[in-house]
């Protein structure tokens, strides 16, 4: 397990660490790493300019060899050079089972939150009005999560500094009890000119330096935000949609490397996910050229997809909610709409953007691939119960009520 935080303290002024332990144990103490950046580390403006602020020291302390589901209490301290501790308040957070584990996980994903105030004033053009009910309906529910993935467009920060501040202290009730994983999307990321596949300005400057420093995962170079992560029952492969994934690339190698080298036996659900749709999509920006994914994606992903027999997919970007069919080169492989079992010979992508960003419009038609569309704020929660079932749900963030689900049975011949 990651804790990271932020403090005052440079290396030099405090020891950083994180006192650990289950009720049955003493405590242990894990020191953390300190690193920064510098406004020169920064690529444009505002995030140079206007929009800098000093970041402060961003501490990371990693606790291993930890009890599989055994509940951990723990605290960040700094002790200063006199010995004297100055501690936070005191948390807890539930082990992550091992990979292949037989134990219920349950996973919740969405992408293109953001934040925003609870009394209206500020917000900078009120661009992600419904954040914070997506915040309080996870929090609500938090006893029955046990992970969670924000796939893209974090805190729409777009190199103004102090917003990321805002997102972090929003979302503290979720990150200080279980995992925050994220994807880099094109407001983390794209810049011209700086590597981005996008030319855009999304960043605002930041070109990935604060979420690659905030948010760790477990990337063998952060500068390029792919990874994968086992967690139990399922096995992760996250994209990172803002650098280029096709065919020849280095994260084309990752990427059929992760979905190839995963022991389906005791990690079935194998889940995809990058923040710009890869896959399918009848949000209206991406039909407008008729492809109903980014340019290029599919014709280099698909068939790992299939030849993987990848489950799910996640995106985001288009911030609505929208269900394929089980999918292949653009024809639906099943008419099951509730319940899947077999051999699934298709994907099914999902589109989950709708976080907390205003709201995106679909093709007036929804091609004959797209079951379930909703111009909605909301969220999906997986539930891996074993090694052939699993219960997929959308939630909307405004009542944390389900508005559309299906079931899995798959056995493991299935995926032979
Ligand atoms: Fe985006």
């Amino acid at each position: 397990m990651t804790v990271t935080w932020t403090s005052g303290y440079d290396i030099s002024e405090a020891y950083p660490f994180v006192e650990w332990g289950t009720n049955l144990s003493s405590p242990a103490r894990t020191p953390a790493g300190t690193v920064t950046f510098d406004r020169e580390s920064l690529c444009g403006e505002p995030a140079r300019s206007a929009g800098w602020r000093d970041p402060g020291f961003i501490h990371t302390a990693f606790m291993t060899n930890l009890w599989p589901n055994m509940k951990y209490y723990y605290k960040i301290g700094h002790m200063l050079p006199d010995g004297e501790v100055v501690w936070s308040k005191s948390n807890s957070f539930t082990a992550p089972p091992s990979p292949g584990q037989k134990s219920v996980q349950r996973v919740v994903i969405f992408g293109d939150m953001g934040k925003a105030e609870r009394d209206g004033s500020n917000e900078y053009e009120n661009f992600q009005p419904a954040s914070l009910n997506t915040t309080d309906t996870l929090v609500k529910d938090l006893d029955n999560i046990d992970l969670v993935f924000h796939i893209g467009d974090i805190s729409y920060a777009s190199g103004y500094i102090s917003q990321w501040d805002q997102f972090t202290q929003q979302v503290e009730p979720i990150t200080s009890r279980v995992p925050y994983m994220i994807a880099s999307g094109n407001h983390e990321r794209d810049w011209p000119n700086t590597g981005s596949l996008y030319n855009s300005p999304d960043s605002g400057g930041e070109c990935g330096v604060l979420a690659e420093t905030m948010f760790y995962a477990p990337t063998e170079n952060r500068a390029k935000y792919w990874y994968s992560m086992d967690y139990g029952l399922f096995r992760f492969c996250v994209a990172d949609s803002e650098h280029d994934w096709r065919e020849g690339t280095e994260q084309y190698k990752f990427i059929e490397n992760c979905l190839a080298t995963v022991d389906r036996k005791k990690q079935p659900w194998l889940v995809f996910m990058a923040h710009r749709v890869l896959g399918y999509s009848s949000g209206s920006h991406y039909a407008r050229d008729g492809l109903f994914a980014e340019p290029m994606a599919r014709e280099s992903l698909e068939k790992l997809w299939r030849k993987h027999r990848v489950d799910l997919a996640f995106y985001g970007h288009v911030h609505v909610y929208e269900r394929t069919c089980p999918v292949h080169e653009e024809k639906c492989v099943s008419s099951e709409k509730s319940h899947y079992s077999g051999a699934m010979n298709g994907t099914i992508h999902v589109v989950v953007g709708g976080g907390g960003g205003r709201l995106s419009n679909f093709t007036a038609e929804a091609p004959a691939w797209s079951l379930y569309r909703e111009r909605d704020f909301g969220f999906v929660k997986l539930t891996a119960f074993n090694y052939t079932s699993l219960l997929y749900e959308y939630k909307r963030s405004s009542d944390g009520e389900v508005y559309d689900s299906f079931t899995v049975h798959r056995e493991y011949r299935d995926v032979l």
